[in-house]
């Protein structure tokens, strides 16, 4: 059975811990909006579609709770910055403020067009695919609640035989790639090697990494876009060693209010993500430590953007307009 992160049962929305994966699966409830914020903010649910569909849900529960609809939508807008799905799902769920029969089935429409898409996602991205992929975070079922967008195209790659083996970049500090990757590839039968993240020049060097893929929080009209932290550098390290470099999203990952990538918020994180490992220290008692949870990626970087409407290539701001039906 596929791994999700949640599950809606009895006014109750459930959420997979992902802080305690692979070494526990434990369940969280969540009964108001306010528990839902708390569950993106503390990142027990992560991933840009993930997080979409809780805070659907979390307005679904918000009319469970008695939570006042202006109250609950704030909360859950300041739970995370990056990601510009929560802000899409939270629009659509706005309407329906007033209606609870309304507001579930908006909340189920969002997590289902979730799945839909990413099945288009997968099959357009594992055809750009072959050989040794390398990819970065987490872009699988427990980021998505559908079948994973990078993730999704990596492993229905292998299924047709284009993909032979992964490359899973570790993703300091939060260790999404070693946690969730690897558990994900790991159920999915997909041969994979884990890495640290400044191994893959190193890779790329011996001409042992074809092709990358990864996913997007957030993307700009123009095509840049905010990815976990160290994206960045593998798009140049692509670049260098003349290697395709593909981000894959849903279209509701694009914000085509932002011109650039320039004005994409980027989350900072606490210190103590970096100078602990599972509350282990790492360096000196109080010595300061930066944790920029994303970067941004130039668009002349890409190669093409994976999307559910089939794969763009440059110009990428006229490919996007077109995709998403509006004025470029
Ligand atoms: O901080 P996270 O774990 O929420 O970051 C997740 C990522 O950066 C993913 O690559 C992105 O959300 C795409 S998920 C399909």
């Amino acid at each position: 059975m596929r791994l999700s992160p949640f599950r809606f049962e009895e006014n109750t929305f459930w959420l997979l811990d992902q802080r305690k994966l692979p070494f526990e699966e434990a369940w969280v409830p969540c009964r108001s909006a306010a528990e839902a914020a708390q569950g993106i903010r503390e990142m027990v649910v992560r991933g840009a579609p993930a997080i979409g569909v809780t805070a659907a849900f979390g307005m679904v529960l918000a009319h469970l709770s008695g939570e006042n609809p202006a109250e609950a939508d704030r909360l859950l807008r300041q739970s995370r910055p990056t990601a510009v799905n929560l802000f899409y799902a939270l629009g659509r769920m706005k309407p329906h403020w007033g209606d609870l029969e309304a507001s579930l089935r908006e909340a189920r429409a969002i997590w289902a067009e979730v799945e839909e898409t990413e099945q288009a996602i997968s099959r357009h991205g594992a055809r750009v695919l072959k050989g040794q992929v390398l990819t970065h975070c987490n872009t699988g079922p427990l980021a998505t609640g559908g079948y994973g967008t990078a993730l999704g195209a990596i492993v229905e790659g292998y299924r047709q035989g284009r993909v032979q083996h992964v490359w899973v970049d570790e993703t300091r500090p939060y260790l999404q790639g070693a946690r969730l990757t690897a558990y994900e590839l790991q159920k999915a039968g997909v041969p994979a090697t884990l890495i640290t993240d400044n191994m893959a020049a190193y890779l790329m060097g011996k001409g042992q990494v074809d092709v990358v893929i990864l996913g997007t929080d957030r993307m700009a009209i123009n095509g840049d876009f905010a990815n976990k932290i160290g994206t960045y550098s593998l798009a140049v390290l692509c670049h260098y060693h003349g290697i395709p470099f593909y981000p894959a999203l849903p279209l509701s990952s694009v914000d085509p209010t932002l011109k650039s990538g320039q004005d994409i918020p980027i989350e900072e994180r606490s210190a103590l993500e970096v100078t602990h490992l599972h509350g282990v220290p790492i360096a000196p008692e109080g010595f300061p430590a930066a944790h920029p949870a994303f970067d941004v990626t130039p668009h002349h970087l890409i190669t093409g953007i994976v999307t559910e409407k089939g794969v763009l290539y440059p110009p990428f701001d006229e490919a996007l307009s077109a995709a998403l039906g509006i004025e470029p």
